[in-house]
This record gives structure tokens, C-alpha cells and sequence, in this order.
């Protein structure tokens, strides 16, 4: 029989938590949603508690782990991309001292499972097509250099004192709710643009391909990493690969569903170059073996629904 569990989700107002809360409230589990900001940026289920909290506050983290005893930590709590090389004292100390403090009272406190989203932004060019699962990483971003200093920290934390620390690399997440501050965010801004009538300028070379997934994939594969047997596990840092169109082919497909849509490319060189320094696909066969890893959407299927979700706002879109 199945126990209930308790979720402490950072990040918890964002947009991966917030289609997170679903599938999790549906399951009857609890689920704490501990973010800076005053309100979840979309809907979330009936019957998350919302904490409002700085992920860079030892105090409020060390009092809202004691006060809730969650088992499970999703970590989802950072600045992104953009946002991270805007300012970086901020994005270092959002990223990276943020998750050391929680991993930290994760520890401290019990915690049994914490689970943490790192990016194809954790690996630089050039790379090999698939990206193995132990490439060497030297990204060209300091938001993909936090994102490897927490790979090494959880994977530090579960070596030497038993945390269970479980991260899986993402591609770039395809989402209507995507929100302003990641320069992987343009795939879903051509939708969202496309449906809303806007014209969009697609700031990437036609071929450029970096690997996609859908966000109600995201959810599944976060999920299925948490909940796997932890006998299972033969690594603590998993790559997952769902789908890698080019640009020229998201458009196209964006096109055949919203003809009337105004979409353009004009490649600007440092947006290409930093989009062509990441994973085109990755190599994730860990996942497939130990945790069952599947994506359910193409580019096809993902464009449907986008459209769908944009026209009917909800969840997990
Ligand atoms: N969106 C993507 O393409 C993508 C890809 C790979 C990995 N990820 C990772 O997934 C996680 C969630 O991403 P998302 O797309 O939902 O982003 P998001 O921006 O919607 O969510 C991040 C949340 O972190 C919160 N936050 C920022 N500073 C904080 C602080 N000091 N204290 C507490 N909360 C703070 C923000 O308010 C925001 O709600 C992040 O770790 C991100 O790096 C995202």
C-alpha cells in the first residue's frame, strides 16, 4: 500500500511546481508550495499550503523543513538563465547558496529524498550528438555553472552522508505558462505569440536544434524519478531526452496549425551561439533502464496540445 507523502516544493510559485501540484494533491499527498514570490504564477491544486520564503534565508528554510517534516524535497527553487548572467551576485547566491542551505537542513532535519531539475545548459561546446551520460561539462553560461556545482553538492551530500539526492538534466522546457528570464524560453514564446495573434522573431539559426520537452512530460519524468525504487538507482545525476526538432521545424509546425501566424527568423549571434552550445540530444539510457523513463510527446502531439492549452488554460500546459 501506497503512504501519503509530504512535499516541500521551492521554486513552488513557478511553473514546473505549480503543474506539479496536480498530479501530487491527486495522489493524496501533501504538498507545500515555499517560494519568494506572493502568489503561484498559475493555478495550482486544491489544498497545497503556500509558504512565502527567500530559498537565501537559513532561518525560514531550518524552520519550515522542522515545521512541516516534509519526506520528499523538490528542488525547484532559481533564477534562470537570463536572469542568472543579468546578476550574477544574486543568481550565485539564489543557485548555489540557496541549495547548499537547503541540502543542509535537509539533512539536518531527515529528510529522506531530494530531488533537483539541473539543465542541458550543465554541458558546453563542443559536444557529441547524443551528449553521454558522463561528458565532461564546461558550460558557457554561470546559470549552467550553479547548475553543476548542485549536481556535484547533492552527488557530494549522498557519497559521504546518505542523502538521497536525485537530479535529472532537462531539456528546454515547452510550457503556455513559460515565464520571462530564460534564454531557452523562445520555443514557447513562438507559441504563445503564434496563438495570440503577435508576430515573433525566432533569434536562433533555422537548423539549430537544441533537445525540447513538453512540459506535462517534465512533470511525469520529475515524478517518476522521485518515486522510483531507490534500489533501482545506478547513478544519482540522470539525463532525459524526449524530443530535438530544428527551429525551421518548430516553426513549421507552429505554421500548420496558426497559418495566419507572422513567424520570422533573424539570428542574433551571442542568443545562437550560447542555444548551439547546448545538447542536441541527450544519451539518457540510465533513465530508460532504472526509473522507466518514456516521454509521451512529439512535435507534432506537443503543438496540439500547446494550441489546445492556449485556446483552454488550466493545468499542466
Ligand atoms: N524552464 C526550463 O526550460 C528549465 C529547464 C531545465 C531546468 N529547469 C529548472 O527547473 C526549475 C524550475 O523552473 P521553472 O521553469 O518552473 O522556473 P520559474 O522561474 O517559473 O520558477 C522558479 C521559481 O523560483 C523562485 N525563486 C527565485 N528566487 C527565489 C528565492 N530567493 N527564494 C525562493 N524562491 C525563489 C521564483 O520566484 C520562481 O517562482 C529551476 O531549477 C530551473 O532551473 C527549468
Amino acid at each position: 500500500m501506497d503512504v501519503s507523502k509530504t512535499y516541500f516544493v521551492t521554486g513552488g510559485a513557478g511553473n514546473i511546481a505549480c503543474q506539479l501540484t496536480f498530479p501530487l494533491a491527486g495522489a493524496g499527498d501533501r504538498v507545500i508550495l515555499f517560494d519568494i514570490a506572493e502568489m503561484p504564477a498559475s493555478a495550482v491544486a486544491d489544498g497545497c499550503q503556500y509558504v512565502q520564503g527567500d530559498i537565501t534565508d537559513r532561518e525560514q528554510i531550518k524552520k519550515a523543513i522542522g515545521h512541516y517534516a516534509p519526506t520528499t524535497v523538490l528542488h525547484l527553487a532559481s533564477l534562470l538563465s537570463g536572469s542568472t548572467e543579468e546578476d550574477r551576485e544574486l543568481g550565485w547566491r539564489v543557485n548555489v547558496d540557496g541549495a547548499f542551505g537547503l541540502l543542509q537542513e535537509s539533512l539536518r532535519q531527515g529528510v529522506r529524498t531530494v530531488v533537483f531539475p539541473s539543465s542541458l545548459a550543465a554541458y558546453g561546446a563542443p559536444l557529441p550528438v547524443p551528449v553521454p551520460e558522463d561528458h565532461p561539462q564546461w558550460p558557457r553560461s554561470l546559470y549552467g555553472v550553479t547548475k553543476v556545482a548542485i549536481e556535484r553538492l547533492g552527488n557530494y551530500y549522498h557519497q559521504q552522508h546518505g542523502l538521497d539526492f536525485r537530479c535529472l538534466r532537462l531539456p528546454i522546457v515547452i510550457s503556455a505558462q513559460a515565464r520571462p528570464g530564460a534564454v531557452s524560453g523562445y520555443v514557447s514564446r513562438a507559441y504563445i505569440a503564434a496563438c495570440q495573434q503577435d508576430p515573433f522573431v525566432f533569434q536562433v539559426r533555422e537548423q539549430s536544434s537544441p533537445a525540447l520537452i513538453y512540459i506535462k512530460d517534465v512533470v511525469r519524468a520529475i515524478l517518476g524519478l522521485a518515486t522510483a525504487e531507490e534500489s533501482r538507482l545506478s547513478r544519482r545525476v540522470y539525463n532525459v531526452q524526449a524530443l530535438s526538432p530544428t527551429a525551421g521545424q518548430v516553426c513549421a509546425a507552429i505554421q500548420a496549425r496558426r497559418p495566419e501566424s507572422e513567424l520570422r527568423f533573424q539570428t542574433d549571434p551571442a542568443v545562437t551561439a550560447l542555444i548551439d552550445s547546448w545538447p542536441v540530444r541527450f544519451d539518457d539510457q540510465s533513465s530508460r533502464r532504472d526509473w522507466n523513463w518514456q516521454p509521451e510527446y512529439g512535435l507534432e502531439t506537443m503543438s496540439d496540445d500547446f494550441c489546445q492549452q492556449l485556446a483552454r488554460p488550466g493545468p499542466a500546459g
